[in-house]
């Protein structure tokens, strides 16, 4: 797909050549000011008077008459360098992919040299415009008799720089495997829950599993009851689809030693249960699994990037269903860890699923935990849909997964948890917790029902009930599933450091 090469910008012949127009008063310098020369300085002409754009993530078409080896300019704006982000960077490259994808242009190459700034290295601008291209072209194919798959593809992509081609070239793996794990998180987000059951859930796993050498532990329903999993069981409990326990274990060190747990909610479809969903609150839930799905997206960037890190997956996977067999409000269970809940709201679902798990990747030696879920409208409520909410009860864990998302670009916003919080998922009178303590603060509810599981582990909670899915394209993605966390999470492990 990419590749990197040391030539010639404007000899090179293909469909277009991508170029960053800066927002810079003076006339241009080096790659651009060749490149003006063989336009007899009409591209400063075209700057001047707009045809082309420097302002930030605006993108020009500009035939080039041949007098280059590649048929069209595609300018990228990058506005003022000084203010120029590699967010910002990143998302121009996703709106010039999609242009050029949306076109049916098949073979692109990069003036790579004339993206960077002081702040932004050559190796930043290859990973930001590989990443770029895996996100911006992603497309879920769905089921339409007439398929609506592109005729034609962006087939190659041509980076061409004066840097050291092998740092170039690491720098764009990097880019593309975030990308690329990203789109398969938002594929099995998008997967209707017909399509994709608890049992596809582990098999994907397993396949996952098998090609980058993890081991894979997939528990039914037997070793969970043998293992007391009352709470996961519970869930399960309405329908006619086995439930999985799904484990991967990925170890980068010599030692099983400093292990961070990544957990996530795999609902494959919420109904609600007997709490049943509205008639319009039901449909989408079949992304209720974006949790699940987060976390496969790090581990595939893990499996690819392969970091100095001890890490176990964790997914309990089922649906929730009504039946003659289904679990009740009021009914009472008993969780791994041996603490009993008192059901007063079978939609609150996602917290029992976790319960177990989060128990079960202590049994698997998690030093650390971050268990990522869809977990509450009430995020939507607080942060609204394009923040994920954070809760903690450590704050120097919560400082390296912050840092983590910063780099990523994935917004998360800190929620509190107070000991009258914890007071409140402690309040039944018949169980040690009920799963559901009302509607003021309920996304803190949540996090914190799930924090009585974490008990002492340094533990961050992320309900990305708002952002797992969009209703509106944007530069970095088409409308559905976001793959949001995969990369937060995959960053956290290859940056992490254990906390003395
Ligand atoms: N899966 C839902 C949360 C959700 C809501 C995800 C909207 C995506 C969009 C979760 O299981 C749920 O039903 N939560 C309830 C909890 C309540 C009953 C305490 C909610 O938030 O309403
Ligand atoms: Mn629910
Ligand atoms: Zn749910």
């Amino acid at each position: 797909m990419f590749k990197i090469m040391n030539v010639n910008p404007f000899e090179e012949s293909q469909e277009c050549l991508f170029i960053g127009v800066k927002d810079t008063p003076e006339k241009f310098d080096g790659l651009l000011a060749q490149l003006d020369e063989k336009f007899e300085n009409e591209l400063t002409e075209l700057v001047k008077s707009g045809d082309i754009s420097a302002k930030s993530k605006k993108i020009s078409y500009v035939h080039t008459f041949k007098k280059i080896g590649a048929k069209r300019l595609v300018c990228i704006g990058l506005g003022k360098e000084k203010e120029l982000t590699f967010d910002v960077l990143k998302e121009a490259f996703g709106k010039a992919f999609k242009k050029v994808h949306a076109n049916g242009i098949q073979s692109i190459a990069i003036a790579l040299d004339t993206f960077f700034t002081d702040s932004i290295s050559y190796d930043d601008v290859a990973t930001a415009l590989s990443e770029a291209f895996a996100l911006s072209t992603y497309e879920f194919t769905g089921y339409k008799k007439k398929s609506n798959e592109p005729e034609k593809r962006i087939e190659e992509v041509k980076i061409i720089s004066e840097a050291d081609q092998e740092e170039i070239e690491a720098a764009v793996t990097v880019g593309y495997a975030y990308g690329k794990a990203t789109n398969s998180a938002r594929t099995l987000v998008n997967l209707p829950g017909n399509m994709l059951t608890a049992t596809d859930l582990a098999n994907y796993a397993e396949e996952l599993g098998k090609k980058y050498e993890f081991e894979v532990e997939i528990l039914e329903k037997e070793e969970m009851e043998k293992l007391g999993m009352g709470a996961l069981l519970a869930v399960n409990q309405g329908s006619i689809e086995p439930p999985k326990m799904i484990v991967l274990k990925y170890q980068g060190k010599e030692q099983w030693e400093d292990v961070i747990a990544l957990v996530g909610k795999g609902i494959t479809f919420d109904t609600g249960g007997y709490s049943l969903k509205t008639k319009t609150g039901i449909v989408g839930m079949k992304t209720d699994m974006g949790g699940a799905a987060a976390v496969l997206g790090a581990m595939e960037v893990i499996g690819e990037l392969r970091p100095e890190q001890n890490v176990v997956a964790v997914i309990p996977s089922t649906d929730n269903m009504i039946s003659g067999s289904a679990f009740k409000p009021d009914d009472v269970i008993t969780s791994m860890s041996g603490k009993t809940i008192e059901v007063l709201n079978t939609d609150a679902e996602g917290r029992l699923a976790l319960a177990d798990a989060v128990t079960y990747a202590k049994h698997h030696g998690a030093n650390y935990i971050v268990d990522v879920a869809t977990l509450t409208g009430g995020v939507i409520t607080a942060l609204g849909l394009d923040k994920t909410g954070a809760i903690t009860n450590h704050e120097a864990f919560f400082e390296q997964v912050l840092e983590a998302s910063h780099e990523s670009g994935e917004f998360i916003w800190r929620l509190p948890l107070t000991e009258n919080d914890r007071k409140r998922v402690r309040g039944s009178k018949i169980a040690d917790l009920n799963n559901s303590p009302g509607s003021e603060g309920h996304a803190i509810m949540g996090g914190a029902f799930i924090g009585e599981f974490a008990e002492e582990t340094p533990w961050v909670h992320l309900d990305i009930a708002g952002t797992a899915d969009t209703k509106k394209e944007y530069d970095l993605g088409p409308a559905g599933a976001t793959g949001v966390m995969v990369r937060t999470l995959a960053l956290l492990v290859e940056r992490f450091e254990p906390i003395k």
